[in-house]
């Protein structure tokens, strides 16, 4: 089974990158890209590379190089349907917001929607590849879908279809180094041809042993398993980073101590503000549901601590922001450095930024909000509230309700600013201005490093009151 022509529902974080790739190094394979936004498809069609829709570092080189040669994004889905062999699914699953299983369980709606679309407009044999992260079994709801529609009697033609699992890990910041050396490929099927076909296509730029196959349930639960793991690390990292803050010890050290067990590993214990992005939550809280629905109950106790950690963890910084600048911080100025869930991305998904950000202007504050790569329309979209500039709201400092303002320029902003609280780990931001930001600020003015992005080596000559996460000592 050769693969010539490949469709990829879903043109976001994953759909886009990974396509990308595969076209890079499958130049004999015609890829399409289809999506139903169409402002989105529009951007991967931007003549200039730096508007596509999303930021990852490498992008933007590997689609100037393949777009309208093997590799296009379109709104024509049901066309590119019928002419692929095969069909990635890559599209959104959040966490339901109602009805059964709300607030935990993946909303399946997109993807059960994508199966009807494919089972409708497929011609000849169509392997139908889980791109999406899904919860067990949903393999199973996707092949009910497509042998319903084979067995319309209205239709003479004669369609097949397979069904596999093929789960990204990809980080974002990260995504095409994590793709194009990835630790494994995961693939979960029955069908060993359609297994086959899909390895084939790997095998261009990964070595056989780190194609891993499976069957498709084990392939469906070992992506929820490797998001939970590694969440779970960043909650116990944090909350051992408050035990430090309380005890005299220091975070790092810690981390640098047990990393050091190669039982353990260094990877992912950097304490931080806690983990955001759009997949360790939603997935985490799946599993959840999964335990809780096979009566689990304990099982589903121990991941949901994960989640309930980490939404403790956010509050104890914005809460700790409060405290330290006496407990008020009514119409006082609070510059926030990064907004992204992470460096390296312009995405905002469950960001910690978000909850801080809303804290802080729940007890009045004025935010300075600068972001390399988010926009200020992405913020306002987050915050639910436009910046002051915009709002023509008179500032009053004895608001209860704070203000905000999107900021270019981070030296422009230190005038008579309280505080500096450090978000996302943006490379820039190691190289503030300290003498600059000293003068300018009013005092005493803290520094709130939540990211150890600070080398305190550097600020210590200043006039500065320094906090940063998992630091007691
Ligand atoms: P995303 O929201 O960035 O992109 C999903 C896209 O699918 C959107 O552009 C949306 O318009 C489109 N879409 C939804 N339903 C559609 C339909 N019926 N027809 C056509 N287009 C449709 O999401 P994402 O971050 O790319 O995540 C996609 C999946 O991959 C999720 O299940 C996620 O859990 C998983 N995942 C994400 C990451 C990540 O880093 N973001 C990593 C690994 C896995
Ligand atoms: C994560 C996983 O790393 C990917 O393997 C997976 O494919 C993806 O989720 C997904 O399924 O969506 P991502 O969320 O893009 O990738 O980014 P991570 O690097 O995992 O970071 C997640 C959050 O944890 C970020 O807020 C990050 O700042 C935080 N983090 C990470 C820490 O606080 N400390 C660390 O040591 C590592």
């Amino acid at each position: 089974m050769k693969i010539k022509n490949i469709c990829c529902i879903g043109a976001g974080y994953v759909g886009g990158p990974t396509m990308a790739v595969i076209a890079d190094k499958c130049p004999d394979i015609q890829i399409h890209v289809v999506d139903f936004n169409k402002e989105r498809i529009n951007k991967w069609n931007d003549v200039d590379v730096n508007n596509l829709p999303i930021f990852e570092p490498g992008l933007a080189e590997i689609v100037e190089r393949c777009r309208g040669k093997n590799l296009h994004f379109s709104t024509g889905i049901n066309e590119r349907i019928r002419k692929s062999d095969m069909v990635f699914i890559s599209v959104n699953t959040p966490t339901k917001k109602y009805g059964l299983g709300a607030g935990k369980a993946s909303d399946l709606k997109w993807v059960e929607a994508c199966a009807r679309q494919v089972a409708n407009n497929a011609t000849g044999h169509t392997i139908v590849v889980e791109k999406s992260t899904l919860p067990v079994r949903t393999a199973e709801v996707i092949k009910s879908i497509l042998d319903a529609t084979k067995k319309d009697s209205e239709r003479s033609e004669i369609k097949t279809f397979d069904v596999l699992s093929n789960p990204e890990f990809l980080a974002e910041g990260t995504a095409i180094n994590d793709l194009l050396y990835p630790d494994r490929v995961l693939i979960g099927g029955e069908n060993q041809l359609s297994i086959n076909a899909l390895s084939d296509i790997y095998a261009k730029w990964v070595t056989k042993e780190k194609i891993l196959q499976t069957n498709i349930w084990s392939s469906e639960l070992a992506k929820l398993t490797a998001n939970a793991f590694l969440a779970q690390r960043i909650s116990s990292i944090n909350s051992i980073g408050a035990l430090c803050e309380a005890t005299g010890a220091d975070v790092r050290e810690v981390s640098r101590a047990i990393g050091a067990d190669s039982r353990i590993g260094s990877k992912f214990l950097d304490a931080g503000p806690g983990f955001g992005g759009s997949c360790f939550k939603k997935d985490i809280l799946n599993l959840v549901y999964l335990s809780e629905y096979f009566g689990l109950y304990e099982v589903a106790k121990f991941w949901e601590s994960v989640v309930t950690l980490n939404n403790w963890h956010q509050k104890r910084i914005s809460k700790l922001i409060t405290n330290k600048l006496f407990g008020t911080i009514s119409g006082k100025k609070i510059i926030i450095l990064g907004f992204a869930f992470k460096g390296n991305t312009n995405d905002t998904r469950e960001s910690a930024a978000i909850l801080i950000c809303k804290d802080l202007l729940n007890e009045g504050a004025f935010l300075f909000i600068h972001d390399p790569k988010v926009s200020k329309e992405q913020i306002i979209n987050d915050l639910g509230s436009k910046p002051y500039s915009e709002n023509k709201k008179q500032l009053n400092s004895f608001d209860v309700k704070g203000n905000w303002e999107f900021i270019h320029d981070i030296d422009e902003s230190f005038f008579e600013a309280d505080a500096i609280v450090i978000l996302t780990e943006w490379e820039e931001y190691k190289n503030i201005n300290w003498d600059l930001a000293e003068k300018r600020m009013r005092k005493p003015a803290w520094i709130f490093d939540s990211r150890s992005l600070i080398d305190p080596e550097d600020i210590k000559k200043n006039d500065f009151n320094f906090w940063r996460i998992g630091d007691g000592s």
